[in-house]
């Protein structure tokens, strides 16, 4: 047994921002957005100055969101070009590959700027133009980057699928948004296996109703499946092309890119994030939640898949002339000390990675860590659920030795930054508290019914934000309606959150978890409506209703309920089948954690699933089902109940 030391960690000094430097800038921001915003715009590179700062509606009637309307840029001369003159010698990527014995890459600022050039290069002679659309499904390797940067230098809008997404999800996410081009490479390896990713988008191919071309990175040099006019080789073109590639003038309300995220309702939603205000708001976040300072080597172990991986692997910390740290790998391959050993090889200054990830660590015991030199380490982060105590202290025990501020990071895919988050210069840490509304955030406590605010501290109910910030996403592509509608119509002229909160008595806040029907898997969302379709579209199943329950390493896990069809027979045969079935669909992510077979659901005689039973019952919590009157068959709770024992 280790003793842990619970030693609190004290500010950072001489941090960027101090306790009272957080108060003041905290005020000014709120007291005049316009006069914070407009200063903090300078701190990336326009073509053309803006003029006006804010103009933004939450409604009720018009809601429109614009940020610096007037102004140009380019994204990837900011995060590139502006650098060259003072740290084109410099590492702007290092990249750590999935096998420890290959030898990791320091790539500059100079070859990132040779090697976007001639990516954007390509993309052009492949036809791509300014606001076409590119999917990029790519292992977590430099390409990724390159790809990203590419398409913002000629202004076209990347949507990244996550490398685990199944063929299935990436057709869908290709049609959504009539992607010209999809990037990919012939195989992606992870945790010493590799995953076919040619092969996968060769499968979604068949399913995409519109003309796209496939391009080709060379990644493992596996053999893969060709077809002839649609698939090129990147290297053939690239091979032909000039690294010169003058960027795009974009207006700074241009989309920069489409990143597909759950909801509670339906398919995936396309959430649009644009150029100007979102990389004002990355780097302003990046520098400032972390204590960025030059020199500093940053890790962010997110996929670029992820808006965690856009934001803090990539354009954040470039935009900033950092040194950012992207790996390819998983934590426990070769064994759950590589996070570790790569902190040490590369003397990581900041590391950011979520809670599952260190329950799943925190399992395999602190022997892992105390084998390496882990004194580099200044700062540590949390992103994705509410920490848990145990995990919370083991990180700080173990990782951050007692010396390194925690900073738990609340925000979401929609918001494009950190939203609230202790700084490290300003504020004492709560292990599990997201604490702090970053500069311009206006959070709101509602009550959840009647939507009347709730004044004061010591309190709980729905989080909304007041007012816009620059970082927030503009639309749902394709349906603005549906932007509307998710985000601004339960509660009339806020941002609803979909998640609770509440507010303590020094009026910290903490993040109590979603309202809605989005459960978070392993820092990952999931509509349990997505899943729910998956199921219905097996043969054997009638009908299904998913909910999340706790899961002591994924946070959540998925609990389905499934009723087969009259003349199916349950067995545990046909459980995996379905379970892997959904992992087909969509993906290794969505694959349910426990079905239990469901001859009647709990329904309303109207019809609708009591989501709020299901969960209870998921929870093993029998006490406090609530009112279950309404039910047009009661007695379905019961052999609903009767059957969880045996799950
Ligand atoms: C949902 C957003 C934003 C990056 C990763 C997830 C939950 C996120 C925290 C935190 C408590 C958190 C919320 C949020 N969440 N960070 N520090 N404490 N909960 O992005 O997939 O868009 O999910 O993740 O429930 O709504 P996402």
């Amino acid at each position: 047994m280790t003793t842990d030391t619970q030693t609190r960690p004290s500010l950072l000094p001489d941090a960027h921002v101090d306790a009272a430097r957080y108060d003041q800038m905290y005020a000014a921001s709120i007291a005049d957005p316009d006069a914070f915003w407009g200063e903090q715009g300078k701190r990336i590179d326009w073509i053309k100055p803006y003029t006006k700062v804010k103009n933004t509606s939450f409604g009720p009637g018009d809601v429109h969101i614009k940020w610096y309307e007037d102004g140009t840029l380019n994204v990837a001369a900011n995060c590139i070009d502006r650098h060259l003159a003072t740290r084109g010698d410099q590492t702007a990527i290092i990249f750590e590959p999935d096998e420890p014995t290959d030898p990791a890459q320091h790539i500059t600022y100079n070859q990132l700027a040779e090697n976007v050039g001639r990516f954007a290069n390509v993309l052009k002679e492949l036809g791509v133009r300014k606001g076409d659309r590119v999917v990029i499904y790519l292992p977590m390797i430099p390409e990724a980057a390159y790809a990203m940067l590419a398409c913002a230098r000629i202004g076209a809008v990347h949507s990244i699928v996550f490398a685990g997404f199944s063929p299935d999800a990436l057709a869908a996410r290709m049609n959504g948004c009539e992607a010209k081009l999809v990037i990919t490479s012939d195989g992606a390896p992870r945790g010493g296996r590799v995953t076919e990713l040619k092969d996968n988008v060769n499968k979604a191919m068949l399913h995409v109703t519109h003309d796209a071309k496939c391009l080709v990175v060379k990644r493992t040099g596996q053999q893969v499946a060709w077809v002839q006019d649609r698939d090129v080789w990147y290297d053939d073109i690239a091979a032909r092309v000039s690294s010169d590639c003058p960027p795009e003038e974009m207006n700074a309300e241009d989309p920069l890119f489409i990143l597909y995220t759950s909801g509670s309702t339906g398919q995936p939603k396309g959430v649009v994030h644009t150029t100007g205000g979102y990389l004002v708001y990355a780097s302003l976040t990046h520098q400032m939640t972390f204590d960025y300072k030059d020199g500093d080597i940053f890790w962010c172990t997110a996929d670029v898949g992820w808006v965690t991986g856009h934001s803090y692997i990539v354009y954040g910390p470039l935009a900033n002339g950092a040194i950012t740290l992207m790996f390819e790998g998983v934590p426990t391959y070769p064994d759950a000390g590589r996070f570790w050993a790569v902190c040490e090889k590369h003397k990581v200054n900041q590391f950011y990675t979520a809670p599952t990830a260190i329950r799943a660590l925190m399992g395999k015991g602190p022997d892992y860590v105390n084998k390496y030199d882990l004194s580099s380490l200044k700062l540590l982060g949390s992103v994705g659920e509410p920490i848990n105590p145990e995990a919370w202290n083991w990180y700080n025990t173990h990782v951050g030795k007692g010396r390194c501020p925690i900073v738990d990071t609340w925000w979401q895919t929609e918001t494009g930054g950190h939203m609230m988050t202790p700084l490290p210069g300003a504020h004492e840490l709560k292990p599990g508290a997201a604490q702090k509304p970053f500069f311009g955030v206006k959070p709101l406590v509602l009550e959840p019914t009647s939507g009347e605010v709730i004044e004061g501290n010591g309190v709980e109910g729905v989080l909304v934000l007041a007012d816009s910030w620059p970082g927030q996403m503009r639309t749902v592509w394709g349906d603005h309606d549906r932007f509307v509608k998710t985000y601004f119509s339960d509660y009339k002229g806020y941002y609803f959150s979909g998640d609770g909160c509440r507010r303590d008595a020094d009026g910290d806040y903490w993040i109590t978890g979603r309202v809605d029907d989005v459960i978070n898997v392993s820092g990952h969302r999931m509509g349990t409506a997505e899943v729910e379709s998956a199921l219905v579209a097996h043969e054997a199943v009638s009908e299904a209703a998913v909910v999340g329950y706790p899961h002591p390493i994924k946070g959540q896990g998925i609990y389905c309920y499934v009723t087969l069809m009259a003349d199916e027979t349950p067995t545990d045969e046909l459980k995996k089948k379905l379970s892997d079935w959904v992992r087909e669909e969509i993906g290794p992510i969505a694959k349910p954690d426990v079905i239990q077979w469901a001859p009647g659901l709990p329904k309303t005689r109207s019809g609708k699933i009591m989501r709020r039973i299901l969960r209870k019952i998921a929870e093993n919590d029998f006490g406090s089902l609530g009112d279950t009157s309404t039910l047009a068959d009661p007695s379905v709770v019961d052999e609903l109940i009767a059957n969880r024992a045996k799950q």
